[in-house]
This record gives C-alpha cells, structure tokens and sequence, in this order.
C-alpha cells in the first residue's frame, strides 16, 4: 500500500466549473514563522490575486451553494459548486481510502520506549560528536518543520479545496503533523536537550532557515486571507503551493533526515527514536502520495493550468530545493559519519528528485541517478506490527479505553 510507485487517480478530465467567491474573514496571528524570514525581498510572499468581481456564495464555508442534492459528477477538487458539507457520494475515492490508510497507522510518541537512547545519549562515550550534531541538527529542523506543514493545511489549503473527501484527509494530516511535532519533542524532553536552542534553531542554523525561507512564501501566498482561487494565476499558486509541500517538503526536505537518524537506528543507536521516525517517515509518505494524487487531479480537471511556463517554473523550484537539502547534509555531516557522506546524499536527492518529477507529470531534471540507499524503501513499507530496533511497540487499540465509572 505504501509505496514509492504509488498509483496516481485515473480523474475524468473535465472542465472546472468557474468560480467566484467571497474573500474569507480576515485571520489574526496566522503568520506561519518569525518576520525575520520576510527581510529577504526575493522571500515575500507572492501577490495575492484579486477578488473576482461577481462573487457567489463561497462553496467552502459552512452555508452550501445550492440546497439542491450532490451529484458525485459535479464535485471539483477546486473552485467546486457542490456543498463542501456532504462527504457523499464520493467522487474522489482515493482519498478516502487514504484517509482511512491513515487512520489505521495510528500511533503515538509515549508508545516508543526511549530508555536506551537516554541511556546512550548520557553515556559519554555513548556517541561521537559528529553522531550527536547529527541528532541534534535533525530535530532542529523537524521540531518547526510540522508545525509549518499544519499550518499550511490549516490556515492555506484547507479552505481553497471543495471535495470534501479530500478536506477530510487533510483534516487527518493535520492532526498527524501535530502527533509529529509532540514526538519531537518527546525526543527533544527525553535526551534533555536544549529546549529553546533546538526550537529556535530555524532562526539559528543557516541550513534549517535556508530550507524555510524557501517555504514559507508558498504558505504565506494561499494563507493570505485575500487570496482566492477562481482565476488562471490564483489556481496556479495554489497548486504550486501543493506541489512545494507534497513534493519538496515532505518528498524532499525530509529525506536526510529521515536517512540519517535510520541510519543511527540500523547501527543499533537512538533506537527509540528511529522507531518514532519510522512511523513518520511512513505517515510523510502517505502524505506525500496524497498531496501527488491532489496535484495529478487538479491537473487533469484544470488542464490549461499546465502551461509550459509553469512546468519550467516548477522545474527551477524542484532544483532549488534539491541544492538547499544538498547544503543542509554537508551542515549536518562535515564528515562521513555511520558509513554515510554527503556525496552519497548528492545521488540520493538527485534520485527522489527525479521520482517526484516523474509522479507529477514533469522530465526528470538529472541524469539517470541510483538510490545509493534502497534500505529506505523498506522503511517506507513498516508494518505496524514489526519491530526493527527491538524497542517496545504498543499496538494502537481504539474503543478500548472507557470506564464509565
Ligand atoms: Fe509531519
Ligand atoms: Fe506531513
């Protein structure tokens, strides 16, 4: 089920309905990361489309357009008509098999027991420096890194999709990034780390705020409270904004990370928190398969989005951010460490790179590259049920829990 060869949906190509919608009510306190990040010009968010003239009733809002029965056929995955509050009849049924997938992966960071890796990390010949700058870097980035991502959902995507199948994966993934980020810090609270030196690391290590500065426009552009869908350029920065994250985010970004502290795992260090990786890499990748169903769907509802200009736009993106992951593994590893270097990671990055392009429809940007690490693929695949690092594993179990007493 998961899978880097994920199936992408076989959507009826059709039109999309036009649409025109009342700008939402403004939002207080959504800025999605500390203003430094805005000082760079070339970082400003990008500039919201107009308001269209005539506008209908917002399909994505509590009140429905038409109080007239949903016809699956009438459903959009943007700039849709048909009332975002009836989840049936599907359309969309890839995402509610996600959705569903998702459920059935619950977990939660207490389940992980941490006492070797405390052990280890208060052990002073437990792990070497390189190995400690390795952990530490990592979660550096991933404590905000979720915190990012949901509020891209929440206060950006969210309100601009109108399947409600879709919405209701989002909804799930939201909660998933918030399970992220309490095991990060779970990790972070066990190995009495720093707190505020790891939370503040993007506005501290270059590498973590590169990568942010670089996503952070994409969130600001659709979590603008003037911003709407409706028109050619609107519904392009918006689905450039989905590209950003599926793919570059949760496909890309995370990937040395994920790579390095599995590695640790695979040498029997930091077991407990290779196991929490473990889980999220296999949620990210949900996420990400979705995020390449959502894109493929739009595309083939809203072709003329597709435009040439575009494409080489997003090709430009997908290098940018295959340089800026490139620089965040030679940070995190100025030596090879654990029988990885950052040359391995230059492949390797080339290598999802190019599979990402190919889910979403674009000519792979590099030469034929291997995957120096097939390992990972394997991880992808975790069952709920195994055990790689012999850490305790409670399997999640629902209803089970209530005492009316
Ligand atoms: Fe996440
Ligand atoms: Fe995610």
């Amino acid at each position: 089920m998961l899978s880097w060869d994920d199936d992408t949906p076989q959507a009826t190509p059709t039109p999309a309905s036009p649409a025109a919608r009342q700008p939402a009510a403004p939002a207080q306190g959504t800025t999605a990361a500390p203003a430094p990040h805005y000082d760079n010009a070339a970082m400003a968010p990008a500039a919201a489309s107009e308001p269209t003239a005539h506008a209908k009733p917002a399909a994505t809002v509590a009140a429905p357009v038409s109080t007239s029965r949903v016809s699956a056929a009438d459903k959009r995955i943007i700039n849709g008509q048909t009332d975002v509050n009836q989840l049936v009849p599907f359309k969309y049924k890839w995402a509610w098999e996600k959705y569903l997938a998702t459920c059935a992966n619950h977990w939660m960071p207490q389940e992980v027991n941490m006492s070797r890796d405390i052990a280890l990390w208060k052990n002073p010949n437990g792990l070497t420096e390189d190995e400690r700058r390795i952990v530490k870097r990592n979660l550096g980035f991933f404590v905000t890194a979720d915190s990012l991502a949901a509020n891209n959902i929440v206060l950006g995507t969210y309100r601009h999709i109108t399947a409600p199948e879709c919405r209701q994966f989002l909804l799930r993934q939201a909660f998933e990034e918030a399970i992220h980020t309490h095991a990060y810090q779970y990790i972070v609270e066990s190995l009495d780390l720093d707190e505020s030196e790891i939370f503040n690391a993007y506005n501290e290590v270059p590498s973590i705020r590169a990568k942010d500065e670089f996503l952070i426009p994409f969130i600001d552009a659709i979590a603008d409270p003037n911003f709407e869908t409706g028109t050619p350029e609107a519904d392009q920065t918006l689905l450039k904004s989905l590209i950003v994250f599926a793919c570059l985010m949760e496909g890309l970004f995370f990937y040395v990370g994920f790579t390095q502290i599995l590695a640790l795992g695979r040498q029997n260090k930091m077991t407990g928190a290779a196991e929490q990786y473990m889980y999220i890499l296999r949620d990210e990748s949900m996420h990400c398969n979705f995020g390449i169903d959502l894109i493929n769907t739009i595309k083939l509802e809203n072709p003329h989005l597709w435009t040439s200009e575009f494409r080489e736009e997003i090709r430009g993106l997908f290098r940018q951010a295959v340089e800026l992951e490139y620089a965040y593994a030679e940070d995190t590893m100025p030596r090879g460490v654990l029988g990885l270097n950052a040359g391995m990671f230059k492949s390797y990055l080339r290598f999802i790179a190019n599979r990402r392009c190919q889910q979403i429809g674009i000519e792979p940007l590099f030469a034929q590259e291997e995957n120096p690490f097939p390992w990972m693929a394997e991880m992808i695949d975790l069952k709920k049920e195994r055990n790689f690092f012999e850490t305790r594993v409670i399997e999640y179990q629902t209803g089970g829990a209530l005492n009316w007493e």
